[in-house]
């Protein structure tokens, strides 16, 4: 059987917030009781409308946010084990963070404006200690060959604000990798790219993720985006992941009312697949769950489809 890069067990994250001075703080839970598992190798889909928790879920488990309840395991490639994200001391934090890498939406933000691109690539490597100040520039070389800025050396002298949205994000994916790690989470890593661009993106993407052997869990406000770079896709709706199957089996045979309404609103028309419009009903989630009992939050209606069971009338 095929090991997993990640296994995540009833995650939570909530926020506490006050609306007003005199108001009573108040619990946003941007994250609710989500599990879900990603074979070594293989891509995750998170795909959800904006404010759903896809942001906040990424950030948890990078250790950007504290979670408020649940487990996390993530594959560490030293020790070959799937190991808890709690309590990690000064060594074993920087060990998960050369195995987790993220790319953000914005690769601006995520970037110094003063520093070189050199300088930027190479940080990762500075941190852990990797290699001689040669060899550290034969890296960022190497990957930024990989990801497509050629030659380097025209690269590598110049700052961010220099280079159009595609070649940063480019050098935010050449960032990610220079470690060589097995698990990369992205956040809508391509919505700010121009459409024309977008493409060769997911496709350097694609490429990297089959050569390198990386595993994405990969967050999309779009269905089509999810479709083309991802194995399976998990569909988050409030916080919660209400629908997990295979991708072609998701958007086949969608069973949540949420996930219906999701693929018969794809903003993109893609021409490769006939759009269906559904009916927003309940009778066919019902009659699953009172099939398979309503006591388990998530129920498996085969061919390792799941959906959540938690009442959702009057939400969607
Ligand atoms: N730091 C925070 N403090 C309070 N609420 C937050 C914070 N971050 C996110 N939220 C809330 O959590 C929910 C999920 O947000 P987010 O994870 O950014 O969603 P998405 O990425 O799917 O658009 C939203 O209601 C958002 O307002
Ligand atoms: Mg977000």
């Amino acid at each position: 059987m095929k090991k997993n890069i990640i296994e995540v067990k009833n995650l939570s994250k909530y926020f506490e917030v006050s609306r007003g001075i005199f108001q009573k703080k108040s619990i946003v839970k941007a994250v609710d009781d989500i599990s879900f598992f990603i074979p070594q190798g293989e891509s995750l889909g998170l795909v959800g409308q904006s404010g759903c928790g896809k942001t906040t879920t990424a950030r948890t488990l990078t250790l950007l946010e504290e979670k408020t309840k649940g487990s996390v395991n993530v594959y560490n490639s030293k020790t070959n084990l799937l190991e808890s994200i709690d309590n990690l001391d000064e060594d074993q934090l920087k060990e998960f963070r050369r195995n987790i890498q993220m790319i953000f939406q914005d690769p601006y933000e995520a970037m110094n404006p003063r520093w070189t691109i050199k300088d930027t690539v190479k940080e990762p490597l500075l941190i852990h200690n990797l290699g001689s100040p040669e060899e550290q520039e034969e890296a960022v070389k190497e990957i930024l060959k990989t990801v497509g800025l050629t030659p380097p050396e025209n690269y590598l002298n110049r700052y961010p604000h220099e280079l159009s949205g595609g070649q940063r994000q480019r050098v935010a994916i050449a960032r990610a990798l220079i470690m060589k790690p097995k698990f990369v989470i992205c956040d809508e890593p391509t919505s700010m790219l121009d459409v024309s661009i977008r493409i060769s993106i997911m496709d350097l993407m694609l490429e990297l993720a089959r050569d390198l052997g990386v595993s994405y869990l990969y967050i999309t406000h779009d269905l089509a985006v999810a479709r083309y770079m991802c194995n399976r896709i998990a569909v988050m709706f409030n916080g919660k992941i209400v629908e997990i199957a295979e991708t072609e089996e998701l958007l086949k045979n969608p069973v949540h009312p949420y996930t219906k309404r999701l693929i018969s609103s794809i903003p993109v028309p893609d021409p490769t697949y006939e759009r269906k419009v559904y009916d927003i009903n309940f009778d066919e989630i019902d009659s699953l769950i009172e099939k398979h009992g309503s006591d388990k939050p998530m129920i498996d209606i085969g061919n390792e489809h799941y959906i959540a069971t938690h009442d959702v009338k009057g939400l969607i």
